[in-house]
């Protein structure tokens, strides 16, 4: 059954939500098939699949092209479009258009943002024009260059304050849920008891209402020399296991083992019957 948002609020303090990143079909289904209950279409595409080096450089345009790929599948997990840099920074106006498009064209259920109450403003448009919005508090790509890379937040009493405030703030204005990332186990534990949303945590400990992992780091799709940040656990090996793959194939083209017989197609009676003229035809042909 399709998950909803009023379905994800009710479950905090019920069970424990999953969330995972897709960006394309294959994926999608295979989440919905493991009943996630979030498919989140994170920016992070920018780096997984798009091969940018931060999230700051992908667009609306290529963040929507995925979201499609990802709601073809139809999954039963409820779909998260991530709200990509500056497509919520400039204006009320521009950033409903931009989020809608998510909506309408990309068949999304609800738009994550990034930021506490410098995106006050944004966030009341977007749910006043019926849009759910998912909060996302603590270490948020998309302001690197103001943190100064991708650090622990929350770390001071100051800071974990002003984290605690952002996240009742955003309660109060109507998002269903919070995304921790990257902040002290216990400002999130505080923050989860504190607010009335579910809080959904990637490397803020095991005390919030749901996790998130990057689909490609929990797969192993990376070589082992890309070095994981702490809090990602491989559940396995994926990069190795398709370069074995690979040189499989090229190993069996190379020594004539594949296509066998069983890959191939035969040609018909007729032209079993007549291959000595046919023969003759193709040598006219090629004279
Ligand atoms: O873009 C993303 O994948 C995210 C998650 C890590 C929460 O924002």
């Amino acid at each position: 059954m399709k998950i909803t948002v009023p379905k994800i609020i009710n479950l905090k303090n019920n069970r424990v939500i999953s969330m995972m990143t897709a960006y394309d079909y294959p994926s999608s289904k295979a989440i919905s098939d493991a009943e996630i209950d979030i498919i989140l279409v994170g920016d992070s595409l920018a780096q997984v699949v798009l091969g940018y080096e931060d999230t700051l450089s992908v667009t609306v345009d290529e963040m929507l092209h995925h979201v499609k790929a990802v709601t073809r599948a139809n999954p039963n997990s409820l779909v998260v479009a991530d709200m990509p840099y500056m497509s919520y920074h400039v204006s009320e106006e521009e950033t409903i258009k931009n989020a809608a498009r998510f909506i309408q064209e990309g068949k999304a259920d609800a738009v994550k943002i990034e930021g506490g109450r410098k995106r006050e403003k944004m966030i009341k448009a977007l749910i006043n024009a019926e849009i759910p919005v998912m909060g996302h508090l603590g270490l948020t790509p998309q302001s690197k260059n103001i943190m100064g890379g991708y650090k622990v937040q929350g770390k001071t009493l100051e800071l974990a304050k002003e984290l605690l405030e952002d996240a009742i703030l955003l309660d109060s204005i109507g998002c269903f849920s919070l995304v921790l990332e990257g902040v002290p186990k216990v400002v999130a534990q505080t923050i989860t008891e504190k607010i009335a949303i579910p809080t959904i945590g990637i490397g803020a400990g095991v005390h919030v209402d749901g996790q998130v992992l990057v689909y490609h780091d929990l797969l192993g799709m990376k070589s082992k020399e890309y070095i994981d940040a702490k809090f990602v656990k491989r559940y396995d090996n994926q990069y190795e296991k398709v370069v074995k793959t690979m040189k499989n194939f090229k190993k069996d083209i190379e020594n004539r083992d594949f296509p066998t017989d069983d890959h191939s197609y035969d040609a018909g009676d007729s032209l079993l019957e007549n291959l000595k003229e046919w023969k003759k035809e193709v040598k006219k042909i090629l004279s």
